[in-house]
């Protein structure tokens, strides 16, 4: 039980690195969260003009799920856990929740989407190809991110599902509640995207 609480908390932490708003805050003297949509994942820090900065956001807080999940690996190895996968799913989890809701910005943090790329990523990396691709699809379509991520994060809770061998519940809970939290954090945008003035990637957004 320690083991775990240590390692969530690790993972949480890890999740929690407020990047986007690190690097404009950085580089640019600005706070992302006054700007565009107001969140501080990589479309927006591109969207503020900040393409390289928003590139950059993208890599790290995809880095940071990939990472909660490696070192919950090697915690469950040197704890000498026989199976450690549900430890690594759900520290994949407390990395987007610490994304979502870092302790820093008052919990008020990003919509989680690259984090949960790079958390699932690490745990089923054929599967998340896919979705990247139908992500791909989706956007070059509608040119709306939000979109993409929603239907990305939809396409990767079921086919992780059906493609996860291992059938263990609390995976498939982990598989469905961290598309669930992604979703959730994008409630603006789908209000946005139903009244038709969700901004498309490149236009400058309604407000
Ligand atoms: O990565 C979040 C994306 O899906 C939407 O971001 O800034 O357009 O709300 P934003």
């Amino acid at each position: 039980l320690v083991l775990w609480i240590i390692t969530l908390a690790i993972a949480y932490l890890v999740g929690s690195i407020p990047t986007g708003y690190l690097l404009v805050r950085t580089f640019r003297n600005e706070d992302i969260r006054e700007s565009g949509s107001g969140n501080i994942g990589a479309t927006n820090v591109a969207r503020s003009g900040a393409k390289g900065l928003g590139i950059a956001t993208l890599i790290l807080d995809a880095l940071k799920g990939v990472l909660a999940v490696v070192i919950a690996q090697h915690m469950a190895q040197w704890a000498g856990f026989p199976n450690g996968y549900d430890l690594e799913a759900v520290a994949g989890l407390f990395a987007v929740i610490g994304h979502i809701f870092p302790v820093w910005l008052g919990f008020r943090g990003g919509k989680g989407v690259a984090t949960a790329a790079g958390v699932f990523a690490a745990l089923m990396p054929l599967t998340t190809l896919v979705c990247i691709g139908i992500f791909a699809v989706v956007f070059m379509l509608t040119r709306y991110v939000s979109l993409a991520s929603i239907v990305g994060a939809v396409s990767l809770a079921i086919l992780c599902i059906v493609f996860d061998t291992r059938r263990e519940l609390i995976v498939d809970l982990v598989y469905v509640a961290m598309p669930l939290l992604v979703i959730a954090k994008h409630h603006g945008n789908i209000s946005r995207l139903l009244a038709h003035t969700e901004p498309k990637f490149g236009t400058k957004p309604a407000a």
